[in-house]
């Protein structure tokens, strides 16, 4: 019995392409920099700090990007659309300045996190997955972020905002419109070693 080329051919479609995509010169030898850390025969390795080179370029991640570093650390761009679909950190769609990363895991849900993402949606008017008409807050749930005893934890881009209550929601909005991400507590595992 003859297999099909067909058996083999995936139809899978890859992210919205977007625009041609190439790193900027400076990302560019970032990247070379970045990729002397692995052994030659592991340059996959690279995938993930690749592609926050390329978050960090445009915002998000097209599927263009991921196909420039598929070819960059050798593999597929479906095993680089894998990772990305993975991992929450990063964005295939544009989001806003803010990203709400609320988590959603046992302690945090113990101790209000839903509260806190209904508090969220209701002053912003947007759901999960959304991002609010000003292009200010866009709002994720994710898994544990590793304070658990600092629960409910809400990770702002790469900051942080431990034991947040949904009556803090509204305050933190305003603060984070006007000092940015000098308005977060921190991570208190961060905060600590700092101080001691
Ligand atoms: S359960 Fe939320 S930080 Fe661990």
């Amino acid at each position: 019995m003859a297999y099909g080329a067909a058996f083999h051919r995936s139809l899978r479609a890859l992210a919205d392409p977007g625009p041609p995509f190439t790193y900027s010169e400076e990302n560019r030898a970032r990247f070379d920099q970045i990729v002397t850390r692995y052994p030659p025969d592991r340059r996959r390795s690279a995938v993930l700090p690749a592609l926050y080179l390329v978050q960090d370029q445009q915002g998000s991640i097209t599927g263009n990007a991921m196909q420039y570093v598929a070819e960059l650390v050798g593999i597929t761009a479906a095993d680089v659309e894998d990772v990305t679909s993975y991992y929450t950190m990063f964005y295939t769609k544009p989001v806003g300045r803010f990203v709400l990363s609320v988590c959603r895991t046992l302690s945090c849900a113990l101790n209000g996190a839903e509260q806190v993402t209904g508090a969220i949606c209701e002053t912003l008017g947007i759901s999960p997955g959304e991002t609010d008409p000003t292009g200010t807050f866009t709002l994720v749930e994710v898994e544990c972020l590793g304070a658990c005893d600092r629960a409910p934890v809400v990770m702002v881009n790469d900051g942080w905002q431990e034991c947040l209550k949904p009556g803090d929601v509204g305050r933190l909005l305003e603060d984070l419109r006007g000092k940015g991400e000098a308005a977060l507590t921190g991570c208190h595992h961060v905060v600590e070693a700092r101080q001691k």
